[in-house]
């Protein structure tokens, strides 16, 4: 599916005016033209949605606490067979998870925390996925042993969560880790955390549009405790670029839901997007962390995407009260978030025509597409990512 690119170098001023709703006599304003932003012709860009994923890029993988020494898993990412394993040493390592001999996975197999034996003959891989024993050849068999090899990937452990790199594995790793989407505010190693994961049944792509769009909030996350969508209000928030994404930049949140009402005026909150697909959400009392938050993305493959959403604090003895109140929050929202999800999903397979780009509720969704072309141009064509979002206001009513 194809669709036009905005110019997202400004944003203009929508055309707003006051109606009042024939059905619920709700005071609101709407737009007039609820039209695609489309640009004239010579400046458009045309990007097919649901059909790329965005490289060479970090996705997160796993929380560490989930892989013990001496233990690897299977998973696929961006659809590839991955085996994640921690040695005895307790490092992490990836390889892609297929014997070279005759394709079966090696995470079928056995680990002793140094090697992995395939279950079909037996062959030895050791971390980095090179072959060093095939037990069916005699001693008078000279055979190259190490030059079979299964690919590995680059792969670091940070604020408890693995990340894979897809990407030249000859990157120097102090460049590209500076692009690791990481929840701000908290010290080395010196914080508590709780993870949420779940699968969203459609295309990296349209779960990044559903996880940057703020029009569907007063619709989709209608609990009592929370909000309901006759309760709306007019937004207006500065956006800066930022890294390989954009910030809201830090700000007192809205008052209409009923817990911000309480507490709103002592609060402060910050919201990031990075690429590939990633909010980040920091949370301050009087300029100190209380809570921060990271909610990722990752690619299975063309039909689902896996979400991981991470909440950390750094005060130790909230944690028997605080986490059983996050998780049932992050419940709450993400199954609210699936429940459409999983409705559009049939349609979104066949990659229907859409209007994606709504101004101004709809400009983020725009910039993720954006930033998601310059970025994979800059590294095809081997030149530094220059971040195309220029600081903007965007308004919109929710
Ligand atoms: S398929 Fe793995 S050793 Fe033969
Ligand atoms: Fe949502």
């Amino acid at each position: 599916m194809n669709f036009i690119m905005p110019d997202i170098s400004t944003t203009t001023p929508t055309n707003l005016a006051l109606e009042q709703s024939p059905t619920n006599g709700i005071e609101r304003t709407v737009e007039h033209t609820l039209e695609p932003v489309v640009e004239p012709e010579s400046t458009k860009i045309s990007l097919s949605v649901g059909a790329s994923y965005t490289k060479p890029m970090w996705y997160f993988a796993m929380p560490s606490n989930k892989l013990k020494r001496g233990k690897m898993v299977s998973k696929t990412i961006l659809e590839e067979p991955l085996l994640i394993g921690r040695d005895e040493n307790g490092v992490i390592f990836a390889l892609r998870d297929v014997c070279p001999h005759q394709g079966i996975p090696l995470t079928k197999g056995n680990y002793n925390g140094k090697e992995i034996e395939c279950c079909f003959h037996g062959w030895r891989f050791n971390n980095e996925g090179t072959c060093t024993a095939i037990p069916s050849l005699l001693e008078d068999q000279e055979f190259n042993v190490c030059s079979i090899k299964t690919k590995n990937y680059i792969c670091v452990e940070d604020q408890g969560c693995i990340w894979i790199y897809f990407g030249d594995k000859t990157a120097n790793l102090a460049d590209i880790s500076a692009y690791i989407p990481r929840a701000p505010g908290l010290k080395e190693n010196n914080f508590s955390k709780t993870i949420t994961t779940l699968r969203i049944p459609t295309h990296i792509d349209y779960a990044v549009l559903a996880l940057i769009d703020t029009s569907h909030v007063p619709y989709v996350h209608k609990s009592w405790w929370w909000r309901s969508s006759r309760n709306m209000k007019r937004k207006e928030k500065k956006y800066v670029p930022s890294g390989n994404g954009w910030t809201m930049v830090r700000h007192h949140p809205s008052k209409h839901s009923h817990i911000f009402k309480l507490i709103g005026d002592l609060i402060e909150t910050e919201i990031s997007f990075r690429l590939p697909g990633c909010r980040i959400e920091h949370i301050t009392v009087g300029g100190k962390t209380l809570l921060s938050g990271i909610t990722t993305l990752t690619a299975v493959d063309e039909l689902t995407t896996e979400l991981n959403h991470t909440t950390y604090w750094t005060i130790p003895w909230i944690a028997p009260f605080i986490r059983p109140i996050i998780n049932y929050f992050v419940h709450t929202f993400l199954s609210q978030d699936l429940e459409i999800a999983t409705a559009q999903a049939p349609i979104l397979a066949k990659r229907p025509n859409l209007i994606l780009t709504i101004k101004d509720s709809g400009t983020p969704g725009a910039w993720y597409f954006k930033l998601k072309q310059v970025w994979m141009e800059a590294h095809a064509q081997n030149r530094p990512f220059k971040n195309p979002i220029k600081e903007s206001i965007l308004r919109w009513w929710t």
